[in-house]
Formats: C-alpha cells, sequence, structure tokens
C-alpha cells in the first residue's frame, strides 16, 4: 500500500490541528522530538499501534515507548509508581529519559511487545508536547526509520525511509540531542541503565542517591536493542584516530571518512569532519552517516572517537552500525 506522505510544519496551527486529527483517526504520524524523530499512533489504539510495526518492518514483540503531555498522566500507564520515578521526571523530564514501570492492565500488550513492563517519556520537544498536551493524546513512538536502519533526525530523513507508508511527517526542524534516550529500568533493583543516551546513568544516580548502573556494569539490553541496528546501508568500518591504519587509496572508488581535526589530503576520500566533544558528536552522528551513505561512495571509514562516560551512547549505538 503507498499513501501520499504529508509534510506538514511544526511553524502552522492548522498543520498541527491536522495532525492531531489523523493522530485520533489511528493515523501514523513521524513526529520531531529532541532525540530523534518518532513515528507516532495512538497509544490507547491498538489497531493504530499496529501501524507502527507494519510501517517500519518491525518484529511485534518489540516494545514501544509511550509518550506523554506531563508527568502526571504516568499513572494511566504504569502501576505501582516508584517514588524515585517521580525524583527522576522532576529532574530530567521534559527530556531525553525513558523510564520503564510496571505496566498498568489495561494497557494493549501490542504497545509493550506483550512485555509486562513499559516504557514512559515526557519529549521536551515544545511543539511535540504542546500537541500531546492540548489534545489529550499519548502516543506510541519508536525511532522513525524502517526496522534496524540509522534513526532519523530531520523530516527528510524520515521521508526518505518511510515515505509513502506513513500518513504525515511533522518538520520540527533537526533534533537536538540526535541520539536515542536514555532508557532506566526502575521494575527491579538495583535499577539500570538499559540504553545509554543523552542522561548519563551518574546524573540519574546523583538525583536518586543511589547506583544506578552503567550499560558496561552488567549484560542485559532493552528488547530490540539487536546486534546489528542502526545500519547505513553502505559498509560502516571503524579506523583508528590517528588515521594510521586507513585503508590505501583506491584507483577508482571514493569511499567516505568521518574524522577529526585535519582531513587527509587524498582523492579517493570525501571528508567529513566531526564534531570532538560528545554531545555535538552525538547530534551530528546519524545525520552525517546518512549523508554519506546518500554519496555512492564504496565504504564509509569512521575514526573511533574518544572512550568515557559521555561517549557511551555514541559507542553503544556505533558498536552496531559497523558492519
Ligand atoms: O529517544 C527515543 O527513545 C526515541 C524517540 C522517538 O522518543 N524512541 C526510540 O524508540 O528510540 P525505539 O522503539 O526505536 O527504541 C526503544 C527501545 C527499543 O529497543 C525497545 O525494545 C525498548 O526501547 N523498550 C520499549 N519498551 C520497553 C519495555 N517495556 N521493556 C524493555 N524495553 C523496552
Ligand atoms: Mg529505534
Amino acid at each position: 500500500m503507498s499513501l501520499k506522505t504529508q509534510l506538514l510544519s511544526a511553524q502552522c496551527s492548522t498543520d498541527l490541528t491536522q495532525a492531531a486529527e489523523l493522530l485520533k483517526a489511528g493515523e501514523q504520524v513521524a513526529v520531531p522530538t529532541e532525540t530523534v524523530y518518532g513515528l507516532a499512533a495512538d497509544a490507547s489504539n491498538p489497531d493504530a499501534v499496529a501501524g507502527i510495526f507494519t510501517a517500519k518492518g518491525r518484529p511485534a514483540n518489540h516494545p514501544l515507548i509511550v509518550h506523554l503531555g506531563d508527568v502526571t498522566s504516568i499513572t494511566e500507564w504504569a502501576t505501582p509508581i516508584p517514588d524515585e520515578a517521580y525524583k527522576l521526571a522532576n529532574a530530567f523530564w521534559p527530556g531525553p529519559m525513558t523510564l520503564l514501570l510496571p505496566r498498568a492492565e489495561h494497557v494493549s500488550p501490542v504497545v509493550t511487545g506483550g512485555l509486562d513492563t513499559i516504557g514512559l517519556r515526557v519529549p521536551a520537544q515544545p511543539v511535540l508536547l504542546d500537541l500531546l498536551a492540548t489534545h489529550q493524546l499519548a502516543v506510541a513512538a519508536p525511532s522513525a526509520n524502517p526496522y534496524k536502519k540509522l534513526s532519523p533526525t530531520t523530516a527528510e530523513q524520515v521521508v526518505h525511509g518511510l515515505g509513502g507508508k506513513i500518513a504525515a511527517v511533522i518538520d520540527g526542524g533537526p533534533c537536538q540531542h540526535g541520539l536515542e534516550s536514555t532508557i532506566v529500568d526502575l521494575t527491579k533493583r538495583p535499577f539500570r541503565v538499559l540504553r545509554a543516551g543523552p542522561i548519563t546513568a551518574s546524573e540519574l544516580s546523583a538525583v536518586l542517591g543511589e547506583t544506578v548502573e552503567a550499560p558496561e556494569q552488567h549484560d542485559s539490553v532493552v528488547p530490540g536493542n539487536v546486534g546489528s541496528h542502526y545500519q547505513p546501508n553502505t559498509r560502516l568500518q571503524m579506523v583508528a584516530a590517528d588515521l594510521s591504519d586507513l585503508p590505501a587509496p583506491h584507483p577508482e572508488k571514493r569511499a567516505a571518512l568521518l574524522h577529526f581535526g585535519e582531513a587527509p589530503t587524498r582523492d579517493d576520500l570525501v571528508c567529513i569532519t566531526m564534531p570532538n566533544d560528545a554531545a555535538r558528536y552525538g547530534q551530528a552522528l546519524y545525520h552525517q552517516l546518512a549523508q554519506a551513505d546518500q554519496l555512492g561512495v564504496s565504504e564509509i571509514w569512521l575514526a573511533q572517537p574518544p572512550h568515557g562516560e559521555a561517549w557511551l551512547a555514541v559507542h553503544d549505538r556505533l558498536r552496531r552500525a559497523v558492519s
């Protein structure tokens, strides 16, 4: 089935009303968030949510995150709610943090992939937040990419991946963080970060006054955060940060190189300079990989980024993106 995907503007109030009407009618609409674009559908309508899986080609047992317009509505989706959830919500919502909580009984298993837990977050993108609050909507929304591909950080990238498969995209410009939210499991102790993101385990621990384990301290990951994921179509390989192991020049084929500092002068390379601070690197990563992917190069080489807690989310995504 091919739909005409409408491009709606986050600046235009009639476009936003239309987006709300489409969502209420059970359609799938891609929305900007502060992390990446999400593919939203009314979380209280199982058929609408099922349409997300169809559009993405995502297996039905991969749970979705429900996005809410305010903290108080978490009681409609999760129970019981520990005090720590409110402490973290007060510190980091609206923002790039997803809390895993026990799901409320009435929540459709289509949303949670059949699990008895649910992921909730209040996003910090002002237009989306306003849409959810004004229309009393809760939307289930995974990243708005075909299954296993790069997450989109612009409306253009959403259309590239899902055009013809969804009703509309709200264009809210480039995403602020560029990497998906931090997922924190509050359903058992010790609390754990299951997916690294913009908010670190240290920041969460500081608010709670107890240790929240970081992903490298345990081996559990969220279902669906599979080994190969976030992949460009072009083969992606990591090279040493100082470019000392860069493969020899190729007579015909060009490769793309995402590097730091000065670019090597070589005719067979298209060089893209990456920011050297972790937040700006994360913001640019999917976008630059998507750009490199569309150059028609034979390979993408990426200079190994620095390590340390601030870079964890970047390394997590890169581990799954290399082929
Ligand atoms: O920043 C984000 O989190 C973006 C934006 C759109 O909000 N969303 C996002 O959704 O990254 P998605 O579906 O691409 O990734 C969510 C991850 C999946 O790996 C899913 O398995 C996991 O969260 N997840 C969701 N609900 C869960 C649950 N109840 N238990 C365990 N993992 C869950
Ligand atoms: Mg995703």
